[in-house]
């Protein structure tokens, strides 16, 4: 089968390579699944580069221990180990596992039990890839507060993979939300349900007179320091990002202790969680996967280099069908 590999961590154009390789066989609890669509993620290029070296306890200490690379995926069910009951030949599947799962090949094999489950009758498998990773890390984030209907939120960098994500799972849980994003995507942030959008390429949202009881920065590009005045009392404020000096693996400490406004930086966890709640929010029509861009998997390299300029809007697609 055709599978993009590498041996050692570096940048794309130096360690990926377009190879065949052998195609995996499943276990007897595990499926083996054609990959038609997956996603190069912020994850990915976290794990390609070794970068930030802590995830290098996760993916392998010197080098990467898969020689395939690739977090999530949608395909079909060609093979079951004997043990499996869930899945039948011919299941149209999605699924997420952040720490690898060798996605990034025409076969791969997962087990039954973990983050893979049935895609949708309406949706297509580009759009099942696009929902997992931002999806689970936006989850992963919102499911740890005890947020309320009618709530005020602000979401920074709302059209990224997360940020996308998090706009509306906020607004499905009835919230009012605020989005931060760039000029050309505007429209995009109100059809997601954003009821009001800043453009941060001509406004400052800090300097807004609005309050929130959630400031959640899906890019990382604010602090905790320069959004407190913005929190209502006791609102919070969560990155995805570690933030000037780590200051978010610390200020949840502080802040706690201090009580009143709080930072709350969460552990992701729980993958399967996340993707069987997405496969219902997709087949109840509530969630709309948000697609950059698509590239063949010959141009792996390119696309590792597009999302690696924090550029994206929504998820880069890599096409194996
Ligand atoms: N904590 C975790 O477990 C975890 C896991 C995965 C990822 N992350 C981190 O979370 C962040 C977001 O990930 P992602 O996959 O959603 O990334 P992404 O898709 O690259 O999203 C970033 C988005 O923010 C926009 N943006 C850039 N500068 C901005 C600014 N100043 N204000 C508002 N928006 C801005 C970008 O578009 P424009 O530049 O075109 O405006 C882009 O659409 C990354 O920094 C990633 O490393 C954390």
């Amino acid at each position: 089968m055709k599978a993009i590999t590498r041996t050692a961590y570096g940048q794309p154009e130096d360690v990926l390579q377009l190879k065949e390789i052998e195609k995996p066989i499943p276990k007897e609890d595990e499926i083996l699944i054609r990959v038609y669509a997956t996603t190069v993620n912020r994850t990915d290029c976290g794990i390609l580069t070794g970068k930030p070296y802590i995830m290098r306890a996760f993916t392998g200490l010197w080098k990467p221990k898969d020689l395939v690379p690739g977090t999530d995926f949608a395909g079909q069910v060609e093979a079951i180990g004997k043990k499996v009951t869930t899945f039948s030949i011919g299941d149209r599947v999605f699924g997420l596992h952040d720490e690898g799962l060798s996605s990034h090949a025409e076969y791969m094999t997962i087990k039954a039990d973990k983050a893979v489950t049935q895609i949708p009758d309406n949706i297509d498998y580009a759009s099942a890839a696009a929902s997992c990773e931002g999806a689970h890390y936006a989850a992963n984030f919102l499911s740890r507060l005890k947020l309320k209907k009618g709530d005020k939120v602000l979401v920074n960098g709302a059209t990224g993979a997360i940020g996308s994500a998090g706009l509306q799972l906020v607004k499905n849980l009835g919230m009012q939300v605020t989005a931060v994003g760039n000029t050309k995507n505007l429209e995009l942030l109100r059809s997601l349900g954003a009821d009001k959008v800043f453009d941060y390429e001509k406004e400052d949202f800090t300097k807004d007179d609005e309050r929130y009881h959630l400031i959640f920065d899906a890019v990382g590009k604010s602090s905790f320091p320069a959004c407190k005045h913005l929190l209502l009392p006791n609102g919070i404020y969560s990155s995805s990002e570690l933030g000037p000096n780590a200051q978010n693996l610390y200020l949840p400490l502080i802040t706690w202790i201090k009580g009143g406004k709080r930072v709350i930086f969460p552990i992701p966890r729980n993958c399967r969680k996340s993707i069987l709640s997405m496969a219902k929010l997709l087949a109840e029509g509530r969630f709309k996967a948000v697609i950059d861009r698509t590239y063949p998997m010959e141009q792996v390299s390119d696309a590792y280099k597009f999302v690696m300029s924090g550029q994206k809007t929504g998820n880069v697609i890599l096409d194996f069908s």
